[in-house]
């Protein structure tokens, strides 16, 4: 296990009415707030109009900017730049998922910040910072709810990019279950493989002696497979919604990274995928990670074969490691299939002209994850790999 350093200071409130508790958690850090929001779920199913009645009964002032486009976009973070300078805003309330709530972080650092705030994605600019942004979740997936990073989308150049800072981690994220009674299957669905592949980017690790976080990690992967299948039949399958919505924090909140260094290529891999091609986060990583997992799994055979064992429940065959490894990737790809997500890209209407170019991107800082450092050439043969 190597040395680290943890810290999550996201409050979790949890639960049942738990939104009817954001006037009173806003207030702790704002008085004028910019009510972040995405495409109009909120409005549609109600949860727009809790926020607001608790907001006003605190007697707190709010400006709306929604709008917020799945892989969410620049030139409307920066719209909300301007926004919190005219109206003098000190909060920002993100009410939605990872896009929404990555937009009201970039608008969080970009308002504090005197030049173009995307030299904070596009180079490698230290966020010194940022003003409070406090969450209400409706859709467990990006783990952005309590997470250090926020990704955005640059239509110019077609660039997909991070940015990563203690100072942007959520100061509350309020979480019920309840408000993801709506979901579509669709979403549900790359909810729960984003919430799997942030687990897995983790999980295949070349840090030795992690026997408690590869513990946490299956329990966490195991979560999700038991009961996202419940809700796919029964959207308000109220314990089963829970789970998930916790599964999905506890895989990107840090603690799963203690002590251990985790990969990343098949985020970066994807990233290039939706930044072109605009497809759902979730199911561009439905295709990319067995694709990565297949490229890759003779590295460390032995754990791969722990994980197709205590998370997929295989019967090893001690004489045939390679056989067992490829069960688990075998029963992750099927799975994937079984939620509905595509697993090749033709299922994402994904031609190839473009690989050359997206895994130039992606290798553009040099090799790419760190279980397998991967070069531009393997990027290519991954996407490759999946074309049928
Ligand atoms: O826009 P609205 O109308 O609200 O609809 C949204 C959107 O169309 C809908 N939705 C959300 N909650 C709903 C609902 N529909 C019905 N009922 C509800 N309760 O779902 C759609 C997808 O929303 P989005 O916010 O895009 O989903 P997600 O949370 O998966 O976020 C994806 C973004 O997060 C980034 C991804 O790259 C992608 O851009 N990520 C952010 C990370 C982070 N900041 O730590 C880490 C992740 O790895 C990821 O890269
Ligand atoms: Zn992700």
């Amino acid at each position: 296990m190597q040395n680290f350093v943890f810290q999550n200071p996201t409050r979790i409130i949890f639960g049942q009415a738990a939104e009817k508790k954001v006037g009173e958690q806003t207030s702790l850090y704002g008085s004028k707030v910019l009510l972040h929001y995405g495409g109009g779920s909120i409005k549609k199913y109600g949860t727009y109009q809790s926020v607001i009645e608790s907001l006003e009964e605190v007697g707190l002032e709010y400006i709306e900017l929604g709008g917020v486009k799945p892989n969410p976009r620049l030139a409307l973070v920066k719209k909300g730049i301007e926004l919190v300078e005219q109206e003098d805003i000190d909060f920002i309330l993100a009410v939605g998922g990872g896009s929404v709530i990555d937009s009201a972080k970039a608008i969080a650092v970009g308002a504090c910040y005197e030049g173009d705030v995307w030299d904070f994605f596009a180079k490698d600019i230290t966020i010194k910072k940022a003003m409070p942004v406090g969450t209400v979740l409706t859709i467990p997936a990006a783990g952005s709810e309590s997470s250090t990073s926020a990704v955005i989308t640059k239509l110019t150049g077609m660039y997909k990019k991070s940015i990563s800072s203690e100072l942007i981690r959520p100061k509350f994220a309020i979480m019920n279950p309840e408000l993801t009674f709506t979901l579509p299957n669709y979403q549900t669905a790359c909810g729960a493989v984003d919430i799997m592949a942030h687990v897995m980017e983790r999980y295949f690790t070349n840090t030795k002696n992690v026997e408690l976080t590869d513990r946490l990690c299956e329990a966490t992967l195991k979560t999700i497979i038991d009961n996202v299948p419940r809700v796919l039949k029964d959207n308000q399958d109220y314990a089963a919604r829970a789970e998930i919505m916790w599964a999905g924090n506890i895989a990107h909140n840090g603690l799963l990274d203690t002590g251990r260094v985790g990969d990343w290529a098949s985020h970066g891999i994807e990233h290039e995928l939706s930044a072109i091609y605009d497809v759902a986060h979730g199911a561009g990583l439905a295709v990319v990670f067995p694709a990565w997992m297949n490229y890759v799994y003779q590295h460390d055979l032995a754990r791969f074969a722990q994980f197709a064992v205590r998370v997929w429940g295989i019967d090893p065959d001690l004489k045939d490691l390679d056989w067992t490894a490829c069960q688990g990737i075998k029963k992750t790809k099927e799975f994937f299939s079984s939620l509905g997500m595509p697993v090749s890209l033709p299922e994402l209407e994904i031609p190839a002209d473009k690989f050359e170019e997206m895994a130039a991107k992606c290798t553009a800082a040099g090799p790419r994850g760190n279980f397998v450092p991967l070069t531009k050439e393997d990027v290519v043969k991954i996407y490759q790999s999946v074309l049928n």
